[in-house]
Order: structure tokens, then C-alpha cells, then sequence
């Protein structure tokens, strides 16, 4: 385990499993669509490649990066585009795909720009939901796991942008963050 951890939550194994049930749930549930998967970067580039691997659909990705963070391990409710979708989602069936959902601010804001967009449906499909920690009512469609408030890192997420490259996803330790 990496020394700025304090614990494991998810190993790369159990990772890969949720993975596969929700590709496949979301199979089932587009079977005759082709949707645009939209990426949110840059917390969410494993996990959504690991994701559309093994969705067969004939689907289009797309990728789309948002701050609501800067580098603290608090949210600052201000949300900007940092990169655009390259494709129109006028008409599509679109699918967020989401490292993790806080406050819930940053996709909430996301889907009502996608929505004036006019996309024809528009679900989010996130690997962690950290419900203890939601502003407003906000529901995802797929959920990984459910975790309780915590800062944690790893599988594409970060710390100040280190440790995206871990294959599991563990706890920070909290000194690290306050030092
Ligand atoms: P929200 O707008 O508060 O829901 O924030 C969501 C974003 O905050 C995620 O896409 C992550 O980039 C970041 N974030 C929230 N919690 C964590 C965490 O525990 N570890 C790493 N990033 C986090
Ligand atoms: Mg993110």
C-alpha cells in the first residue's frame, strides 16, 4: 500500500468486478441504442476506459473536463469548463461517466448545460457515491460503490493530482492533506 494511505477500500480486483456488473447492466439497459459516453476528466479516465471496454454497444465517447475543486479536498461550489464535448448532443441518449459524486454540484451543473443542449436522455453513471455529503437532491442512474465521507484517491483519483495512477482506491491518510 502506498505510505500516504491509511487504508485500503477497493482493491483492484473488486474494482474490476463492479466494473464489469455495471457495463453490463448498462448494456441491458441501451440494447438497440448507440449512446455518446461522455468522460469527465480527469478523475474518471480509467475507470471509463475500463467501463466501455466491456460495453458492447455501438457507442461514441466523448470527453468533457469541469473544475469544481482547484486542489483543496474541498468543493468551491464554482464550476467552470475547462474543455468541452467535440460532439453535438442534440437528439443523443448521453451517459456521464463519473469518478465520484460529492456535494453532487458538479454534475448537477453538467446536466442542465447538456440539457439545454437538448440531448434526448441524459443518465450519469458514477464509480463512488458519497451520499453523507450531497447539497441538493441529486440521484445517479449506476453507482459503483457507496462510500461514507472520506478523502479517498487512486483509479483515477486524486490528491492535488497525484495518485491517479493507483490500481486500487484507498484512503488518504489525513495528514497529508492538512500538512
Ligand atoms: P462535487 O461537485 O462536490 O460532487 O465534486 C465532485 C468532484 O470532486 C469529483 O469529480 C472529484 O474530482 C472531486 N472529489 C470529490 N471527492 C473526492 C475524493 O474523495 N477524492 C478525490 N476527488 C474527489
Ligand atoms: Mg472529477
Amino acid at each position: 500500500m502506498h505510505p500516504d494511505l491509511q487504508e485500503i477500500l477497493f482493491s483492484s480486483e473488486s474494482i474490476q468486478q463492479r466494473v464489469t456488473e455495471m457495463a453490463q447492466q448498462i448494456k441491458v439497459d441501451y440494447e438497440g441504442k448507440n449512446p455518446i459516453v461522455v468522460c469527465v476528466l480527469k478523475g474518471a479516465f480509467i475507470f471509463m476506459s475500463d467501463l466501455v471496454k466491456q460495453m458492447d454497444l455501438p457507442i461514441e465517447v466523448d470527453f468533457m473536463s469541469i473544475s469544481s475543486y482547484g486542489t483543496s479536498t474541498k468543493s468551491s461550489g464554482v464550476v467552470r469548463i475547462l474543455k468541452d464535448l467535440d460532439l453535438p448532443v442534440e437528439g443523443r441518449n448521453v451517459i456521464i461517466v463519473e469518478d465520484i459524486i460529492d456535494t453532487g454540484l458538479t454534475l448537477s451543473y453538467l446536466i442542465d448545460v447538456l440539457e439545454r443542449r437538448n440531448a434526448l436522455s441524459i443518465k450519469v453513471c458514477a464509480l463512488i457515491d458519497k451520499k453523507s455529503r450531497r447539497a441538493m437532491g441529486f440521484e445517479a442512474d449506476y453507482i459503483g460503490f457507496s462510500i461514507p465521507d472520506a478523502f479517498i484517491v487512486g483509479y483515477g483519483l486524486d490528491y492535488a493530482e497525484k495518485h491517479r495512477n493507483l490500481p486500487y482506491i484507498g484512503i488518504l491518510k489525513p495528514q497529508v492533506y492538512t500538512k
